[in-house]
């Protein structure tokens, strides 16, 4: 057990992802303080944006639904009147504009849940980025990275598990995965999710493309197999994105057009 022990720690340590929530909203000033403890996070340029909508059905029956996008637009409004143009390559000013997004968004998170709010990310954004260009009237070189349901929530989860410290903190140099390391780590991961019946509940299994059999029922199906259907069967193609990617303006392929 650790000597430390804190508010930030447990409210850390006791992260879930929240997928029911009450119908209670939270006030204006409560959302922005979220957005702002948000944006304290460290940042490359902060490059990034966040869309809010409070209307409609939204994911989980959330009271409020955040998009945090990479914005190079304003970068390269403020480079302007700098009289200055961005002459940095689309895959990095991407990958540290998602950087940007990436902590911003987390540091949201751990406000809302300092503050008694749930949440769950939504990863699709980046595969229907046109939809929400559209939605938002977004300006060009800006990209949905993710979306954040939030509110307060309607269920108690237990946690789920993590990786052992021992698959994941590697000091001066990477070691080998032997099996022992490589099943405990696995195991830990399958027990802690196939315990909470996690799949199951949120009816998550991912079917098996082509005619191939399911020998997995909702009792073995654990998060290394959900990991594995997903990563060996999803987003084969690059096209689909780097479309998506160009309808925000950014061509991060370049040469292929030569
Ligand atoms: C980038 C990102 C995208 C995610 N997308 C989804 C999603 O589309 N649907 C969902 O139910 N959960 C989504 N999650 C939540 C993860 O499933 C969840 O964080 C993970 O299972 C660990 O559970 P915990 O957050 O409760 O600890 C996403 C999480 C991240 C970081």
């Amino acid at each position: 057990m650790s000597e430390y022990s804190n508010y930030v720690l447990e409210t850390m340590l006791n992260h879930k992802s929240i997928r029911s929530y009450s119908d209670r909203s939270p006030s204006d000033e409560t959302v922005e303080t979220v957005v702002r403890a948000g944006q304290q996070a460290p940042f490359v340029s902060q490059l990034y944006s966040v869309l809010l909508t409070r209307k409609g059905s939204l994911p989980f029956g959330a009271p409020l639904l955040f998009t945090i996008c990479v914005d190079i637009h304003k970068l390269e409004k403020v480079m302007e009147e700098r009289e200055w143009q961005l002459e940095t390559n689309e895959i990095s000013i991407l990958l540290f504009g998602i950087e940007d997004a990436a902590l911003m968004a987390e540091n949201m998170v751990i406000a809302g849940e300092s503050m008694g709010l749930g949440s769950c990310f939504l990863g699709e954004a980046p595969y229907y980025a046109e939809k929400i260009v559209e939605n938002y009237d977004l300006p060009e070189k800006v990209f949905p990275l993710v979306q954040l349901a939030m509110g307060y929530p309607d269920e108690d989860k237990p946690t789920r598990p993590r990786y052992p410290l021992d698959f994941v903190l590697f000091e001066e140099e990477y070691p080998d995965l032997d099996d022992d390391r490589l099943y405990r780590a696995m195991e830990k991961m399958d027990e802690g999710y196939m315990n909470q019946d996690y799949y199951e509940e949120n009816d998550a299994k991912i079917p098996l493309q082509g005619n191939q059999e399911d020998e997995h029922t909702y009792e073995s199906y654990g998060w290394t197999e959900h990991i594995s259907r997903k990563w060996g069967q999803w987003h084969k193609d690059p096209a689909e994105i780097l479309e998506q990617f160009k309808k925000c303006g950014f061509d991060v392929c370049p040469e292929e057009e030569q």
